[in-house]
């Protein structure tokens, strides 16, 4: 089995082309992982996530703990071969999701408990837990347990949050030991303050992991604070680690984010959007809820080699969304994985060819104009 490892093969500026391998499959590069949270990329089948060009999709822990279990997962093969899908996983931790997710929460020193969102149970979960789920899922990469806090937050949160960060962090790297083919990310945390997360990102670095996660971005910051944030840490990460911005994010964070050193993203933009009616295309947004395109025969780019954005016109794209039509959901997803994957491609030629400011200079001025 191969190694988990990372290659670097070119810089441009900070952005890097690279490979991260693990044991079930190669991820190039930048890269952008669709968000399969319950064991699906919601409204789409598996394969046309892999004939968008994905090569790692994210599963959640949380929800997948609460439904339908990770041990009945475990029963059932694990969770590539539950859900049909060959190629690497990483599984978030469940710190996140029960920030977000569940009504009540309670953090301590051994770890979190939740009410699930499910059936209102009561689940504890610790950094060792977590581990153990991520690993009967059959998780390629994992997290480890964190707390992220919402912002704006005080100071003495957020110091205490990424604090607890760490040793949780120094808890997974024990529990999770070895494995071959497979890696646990520590999460470096510490709000919007440039010195706490100067003192995570130098701490999780010592610990010597195989990659590192960003995370507590994307949480009700401007983005420029996001931004000030990778400018301090992916300096003091290691360059030859892979580096993962969570839950990020617009096309503009991509490629912002990109320039300053990030590796990997994900984010349920894509899909989400695509079920709101909110199309990404290489000319700029596109809100098929909008009346100007009932009488619209054009489809949403003639060039894209993806049926959903090549063979339906937007007038039945704006018919099927207005209708609150499930194919409508469904080829709205389709059609912005499809771009998403398609960004991170040539994001990825243009770092090989060093021409990433040039083009993400004119991917940006795209993005600049507002709903077309
Ligand atoms: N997803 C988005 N942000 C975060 C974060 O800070 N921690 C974890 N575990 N997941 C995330």
């Amino acid at each position: 089995m191969a190694e988990f490892g990372f290659a670097l093969h070119a810089t441009d500026g900070g952005a890097r082309r690279g490979t991260v391998t693990t044991g079930r499959g190669a991820i190039a590069t930048p890269a952008f992982m669709p968000v399969g949270t319950a064991g699906t990329v919601k409204g789409l089948y598996l394969d046309q996530v892999k004939d968008a060009g994905a090569d790692i999709i994210l599963g959640n822990t949380y929800h997948l703990m609460l439904r339908p279990g990770a041990e009945r997962i475990d029963r059932l093969g694990g969770l590539h071969r539950f859900i049909g899908w060959d190629r690497p996983i990483l599984t978030d931790s469940g710190g996140f999701q029960v920030m977000s997710l569940s009504a009540l929460r309670q953090m301590s020193e051994e770890g979190v408990t939740f009410k699930s969102h499910v059936d209102g149970a009561i689940h504890e979960m610790s950094p060792e837990r977590s581990i153990e789920i991520q690993g009967l899922l059959g998780s390629d990469i994992q997290m480890q347990l964190d707390e992220c806090v919402a912002l704006p937050a005080d100071a003495d949160t957020m110091k205490a949050a990424m604090e607890l960060s760490l040793r949780w962090a120094e808890r997974c790297r024990v529990a999770f030991g070895d494995q071959p083919g497979k890696a646990m990310f520590g999460i470096v945390q510490g709000g919007d303050d440039e010195s706490l997360r100067e003192q995570s990102a130098r701490a999780l670095t010592a610990m010597d992991l195989k990659g590192y996660s960003i995370g507590g971005l994307a949480v009700g910051e401007p983005q420029e604070v996001m931004l000030a944030m990778l400018d301090v840490v992916c300096p003091i990460l290691p360059a030859e680690k892979p580096r993962y911005l969570m839950g990020v994010g617009t096309p503009q964070d991509l490629l912002r984010s990109v320039a300053r050193g990030v590796d990997m993203f994900d984010c349920v933009m894509p899909t989400r959007s695509g079920r709101h009616g909110l199309a990404f295309t290489r000319r700029g947004r596109v809100n098929l809820k909008n009346a100007r395109h009932a009488e619209d025969h054009r489809p949403l780019d003639d060039q894209m080699a993806c049926p959903a954005s090549r063979d339906y016109s937007r007038a039945y794209l704006h018919h099927l969304i207005r209708s609150g039509e499930m194919l409508g959901m469904m080829l709205l997803s389709w059609h912005n994985t499809f771009y998403y994957q398609w960004l991170m491609r040539e994001m990825r030629s243009a770092i090989e060819q060093g021409r990433f400011a040039a083009f993400a200079a004119e991917t940006e001025a795209v993005w600049e104009q507002g709903d077309i």
